[in-house]
């Protein structure tokens, strides 16, 4: 016999801390009137628990500031370089790779490289600056996930999927028309979500056959991968980096935002296999980023990526990660708060359509709810909803397919405390969640102005 604990505890020790401040309500009523009830317009100290993003947001480990004492920070063929190609080789196996300053720079770079107006790029779903870098383009981002994909209570073990049949027709009816396809690993906009490797593999099979390049976007490949492990049949055995590795076997390339599954504060990178289109790529960054072997990051910027790329496929870490989010949403499912199923890799995702069916869409529930967490506890989280994806690139309204709110989990950052404290408050709102009001938007940008947009209630208050 021997001792099998439940408790999954966090794989670390801390050993720097960083205080946060509590707020009362009358402070946060007023930094919400001051922000144009915007969160993004928040002033980051004025929030306790911050589940904006888990990008960049994370904490690195001491291998990771050790690594970049040791930065190279010559202009061309730094030694950091070198180490950060390495890692991201060993994973992804991909022959060119090059560095980028985040996942959107990667974005920008690949399409304005691959893409011309009139083109078409099917995704499970485009992550907003994927999308807004598409349609800058002039091309159209379509987003094919499968049908149980777009349903949030209903539990199916890889929702992230791309709808296969609608990949082939899109191929067929466009020849010549759809320079590359992806898939986002997991499906940041569809609930953190994975995909099964059948569904890769079967993907690159169909973009193979019609001659069309295969990329994924990779930000959380490590989180997909186990999910593969947890949940596919056939991996149970095998390591998260032999996952992920057989992941990347079926892409011809990637884009990538070290601020994930980097385990960075900044950073990531495109690496593909192609010569000559990684040519143009280079030539691109040249002219906006930097010399391919930094890509505007600091030589110890690729220290930290380098290292980061090596912790983050760690199954104790994956295991605690994983199950951080899963015990949240355990806490909130026995409440009856609903929330996308199951839970993802990287979030929780309330669904607030089915939580406020009182609000209608074009008062944005989703956003009313994140400003309602803020007031009574100092949560941030984000809308991903009608005010993220509603503006379509004609101008017109059109309501997005769910009204969700995402608390995403920075990586190593909060205890199992702030998740009790964060179950406390998403209950008490749940409880007085038929005297919350809809909001209307005053003043917004054409494009991405979720980052931007002024708000106000309206009718007069947030809760009657
Ligand atoms: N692709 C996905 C799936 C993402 O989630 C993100 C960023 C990007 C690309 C762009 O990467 O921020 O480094 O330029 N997602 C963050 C989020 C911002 O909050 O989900 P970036």
């Amino acid at each position: 016999m021997s001792f099998h604990p439940r408790t999954v505890i966090e794989p670390f020790r801390i050993k720097t801390v960083e205080p946060i401040r509590h707020t009362s309500r009358e402070e946060r009523e007023a930094a919400l009137e001051a922000a144009g009830y915007n969160l993004f317009l928040l002033k980051a100290e004025d929030v306790l628990i911050d589940l904006l993003t888990d990008s960049g947001t994370g904490a690195m480990s001491s291998a990771q500031w050790g690594g970049m004492l040791q930065g190279d920070e010559s202009y061309a063929g730094a030694k950091s370089f070198f180490r950060f190609e390495a890692a991201v080789k060993e994973i992804t196996g991909f022959k060119h790779v090059i560095p980028t300053h985040q996942g959107r720079a990667a974005e920008r770079i690949l399409f304005g490289s691959a893409l011309k107006e009139g083109d078409v790029v099917p995704n499970n779903t485009h992550f907003d600056t994927t999308r807004a870098n598409v349609e800058f383009r002039g091309a159209t981002a379509l987003d094919i996930p499968i049908a149980e994909g777009r349903v949030p209570g209903l539990i199916h073990p890889f929702k992230g999927n791309i709808d296969l049949p609608a990949l082939e027709r899109n191929l067929s009816e466009n020849p010549g028309r759809v320079p590359l396809a992806m898939i986002t690993v997991t499906n940041n906009s569809g609930g953190g979500q994975p995909v099964s490797m059948a569904n890769i593999r079967a993907a690159s099979e169909l973009c193979r056959r019609h001659g069309v390049p295969f990329f994924l976007d990779a930000c959380r490949f490590a989180e997909n991968a186990w999910f593969i492990k947890l949940r596919e049949p056939g991996y149970a055995g095998k390591t998260p980096l032999q996952i992920a590795q057989e992941m990347f076997s079926y892409a011809d390339g990637c884009t990538m935002s070290a601020k994930k599954d980097g385990l960075a504060n900044i950073g990531g990178f495109l690496a593909l296999n192609d010569d000559d289109l990684a040519g143009r790529c280079k030539n691109l960054l040249i002219l906006t980023e930097g010399f391919p072997t930094y890509g505007g990051l600091a030589g110890y910027d690729l220290e930290a990526i380098a290292v980061g790329l090596h912790e983050v496929v760690d199954e104790d870490y994956l295991r605690y990660r994983i199950r951080s989010v899963e015990y949240l949403g355990e806490k909130l499912t026995a409440c009856d708060v609903p929330i996308v199923q199951p839970t993802g890799g990287h979030a929780i995702y309330i669904d607030a359509k089915a939580m406020l069916p009182h609000i209608p869409q074009s008062e944005y529930p989703a956003w009313a709810l994140s400003l309602v967490l803020y007031l009574e506890g100092g949560v941030r989280s984000v809308e991903i909803g009608s005010v993220m994806f509603g503006r379509q690139p004609d101008g017109s309204e059109k309501p997005s397919a769910m009204e969700l709110v995402r608390l995403a989990f920075p990586r190593r950052v909060y205890t199992q405390s702030h998740v009790d404290y964060l179950a406390e408050v998403l209950l008490y709102v749940n409880g007085l969640k038929e005297r919350i009001r809809g909001v209307r938007i005053v003043d917004a940008p054409p494009a991405l102005r979720h980052f931007s947009a002024r708000m106000a209630p309206a009718h007069g208050e947030l809760i009657a």
